[in-house]
C-alpha cells in the first residue's frame, strides 16, 4: 500500500498531512485512532470525478457503518454527499451531521418497525428492500403514517465477489437480498402496492473487492432484469449498485474507481437510469490509522519476540475477526530505520485472538515505542468495544495541518455509569 498522506520526518518521524503523530500522541495518549480529513475528501472527489468523467449521472451515498463519527459525517455532508444507513441510529447520526433525509438510504436484511416508522417519517430518499416480507411491512407503515414510501429492491445477482468469507454478501447462501428469479415478480407487485414508490433496484455483492469483475457480472444480471421488467410495461429509474471497492492493505492493487465507473458504464450506461453507489472502506479505510505504544517487549530467546502494545482486538477488530492484515509503522524515525528481524505484535487482551501480525519484520521495538496501525480508518473505531474493560479509544481529526480531539479517550468510571447494582447485592448488605 501506498500512503501519499504519511511521511517519515528524521526529526519528528512519523507524519500525518504534516502533522507530527509523535506530538499527538504526546497530549492525548495511546491508543488513539488518527483520520486525515484530507485523504477521506481527496478520495471522495476521485470517486465522484470517475463518475462523472465516465458521463454517468450518480449519486454517492456514503457507508456510515465504516465510519460514523459526527465529525466524518459532518465533513461529508458539507461537501455535499448523501448517506447509506443500516439502523435507526445510523440515521439519527447522518440526520444530527445535517445530511438532508432524502439523500439518506436506508439498507439492512433487519430494520425493525420502530426504525422503519422513524425513516418514513423522516422522509429519508430510499429504502433498499431486502425481502418480500419487509416490502408488505414497509407498505403498511407508510400507509399508516399516510406517507408513500420511495423504494428499490435490493437483489441477490448470485456473484461470487471472491472476497473473505464473513464479507461477501452477493452469493445465494448470503442472508441478503431478494433471490435474483423473483425480482421480477416482487417488483410488478411492488409497483401496485399502495404506501410504495417502486423506483428500481439495488444490489451489494460484497466488501474489499479488488476486481471489477464481479461487478461487471452483477451489473450484467441487473441490466437484464431493467430490461425484463420495463418490457412488463412498469417504470424502472434507479439502480443502486452497492459498495464494495477494496483497498490496498497490503500489497494488492487497489480497486479502480475509473474501473468501477467502466463497468457501471458498460453494463448499465444504455438504460438511462439514475445511478448510485454506496462505497465505505474505499474513501476513509486509508485516511485512518491507530496509534498505540510498546508495553513491552517479551524476548523468547530465539524465538520471534512479542511486542505487546497498548492497544488491542478491542478496538481494531480485523485482525482477529478477519484474519487481515494492517501495516504497522513506527512512529519514531530512528526505530524505523534500524534493521528489522521477524516479531509478532499483540494486545494484552486474555486471547490468543488479541495478535495484529505475526512474523511480521519490524525493527527491535522497546517499551515505549509508538507504532501506526495502517488503514484503519473503515471498520476501526466503529467496531470497538470495552472488552476487558478497556475503555474506547481517544480520536483525533487532522484538516488542514491541525489536529483537533473529536472524542476523548472514554473514562473509566464511564464503563459502568450506566450499570445498575440491586440493593440487596451493594457492599455492606
Ligand atoms: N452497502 C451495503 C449494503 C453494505 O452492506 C456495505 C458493507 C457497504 C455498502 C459498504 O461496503 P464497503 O464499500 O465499505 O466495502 N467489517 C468488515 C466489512 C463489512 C462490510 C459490510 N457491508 C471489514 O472490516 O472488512
Amino acid at each position: 500500500a501506498t500512503h501519499p498522506n504519511l511521511k517519515m520526518d528524521g526529526v519528528c518521524g512519523l507524519m500525518m498531512d504534516g502533522v507530527s503523530l509523535t506530538a499527538i500522541a504526546n497530549a492525548v495518549g495511546t491508543p488513539t485512532w488518527v483520520i486525515s480529513a484530507d485523504t477521506l475528501r481527496t478520495r471522495m472527489a476521485r470517486l465522484k470525478n470517475a463518475m462523472q468523467a465516465a458521463g454517468l449521472d450518480v449519486s454517492l451515498h456514503y457507508a456510515v457503518k465504516a465510519n460514523d463519527h459526527l465529525a466524518i459525517l459532518s465533513l461529508l455532508g458539507k461537501e455535499g454527499f448523501g448517506a447509506d444507513i443500516v439502523s435507526g441510529g445510523e440515521l439519527a447520526r447522518a440526520l444530527k451531521a445535517g445530511i438532508a433525509a432524502n439523500k439518506i438510504v436506508f439498507s439492512g436484511v433487519g430494520k425493525s418497525d420502530a426504525e422503519l416508522q422513524e425513516a418514513i417519517a423522516h422522509g429519508v430518499g430510499q429504502i433498499n428492500v431486502e425481502s418480500a416480507e419487509e416490502l408488505d411491512i414497509i407498505a403498511a407503515i407508510a400507509q399508516k403514517l399516510g406517507r408513500t414510501a420511495t423504494i428499490t429492491l435490493r437483489i441477490n445477482p448470485d456473484v461470487d465477489a471472491k472476497t473473505h468469507a464473513k464479507i461477501t454478501t452477493g452469493l445465494a447462501a448470503n442472508k441478503f437480498g431478494i433471490p435474483y428469479e423473483e425480482a421480477a415478480s416482487l417488483y410488478a407487485r411492488a409497483s401496485t402496492l399502495p404506501g410504495i414508490n417502486a423506483v428500481g433496484f439495488a444490489t451489494h455483492i460484497g466488501s474489499q473487492i479488488l476486481s471489477v469483475a464481479p461487478y461487471r457480472a452483477a451489473y450484467a444480471r441487473m441490466a437484464e432484469l431493467v430490461q425484463s421488467v420495463r418490457s412488463q410495461g412498469l417504470s424502472v429509474s434507479v439502480m443502486d449498485c452497492g459498495g464494495g471497492l477494496g483497498i490496498s492493505y497490503r500489497t494488492e492493487v487497489e480497486g479502480q474507481p475509473e474501473a468501477l465507473a467502466g463497468a457501471m458504464k458498460a453494463e448499465l450506461g444504455h438504460l438511462g437510469l439514475k445511478l448510485a453507489i454506496e462505497p465505505g472502506r474505499w474513501p476513509i479505510g486509508p485516511a485512518g490509522v491507530l496509534l498505540g505504544q510498546v508495553i513491552l517487549n517479551k524476548a523468547r530467546g530465539a524465538e520471534a519476540p512479542f511486542y505487546v502494545l497498548d492497544t488491542a482486538m478491542n478496538d481494531l477488530l480485523r485482525p482477529s475477526m478477519y484474519d487481515a492484515w494492517h501495516g504497522i509503522v513506527p512512529l519514531s524515525a530512528q526505530d524505523a530505520a534500524t534493521p528489522a528481524i521477524p516479531a509478532h505484535v499483540v494486545g494484552p487482551v486474555c486471547e490468543s485472538g488479541d495478535t495484529f501480525a505475526r512474523d511480521r519484520l519490524l525493527p527491535p521495538l522497546q517499551r515505549g515505542a509508538r507504532v501506526a496501525i495502517l488503514d484503519t480508518g473503515a471498520y476501526g473505531a466503529v467496531m470497538s468495544s470495552t472488552y476487558n474493560s478497556r475503555p474506547m479509544a481517544a480520536e483525533v481529526l487532522i484538516d488542514n495541518g491541525t489536529w483537533h480531539s473529536i472524542r476523548p479517550r472514554q473514562k473509566r468510571d464511564a464503563l459502568w455509569h450506566t450499570e445498575t447494582v440491586p440493593a440487596h447485592l451493594t457492599a455492606g448488605n
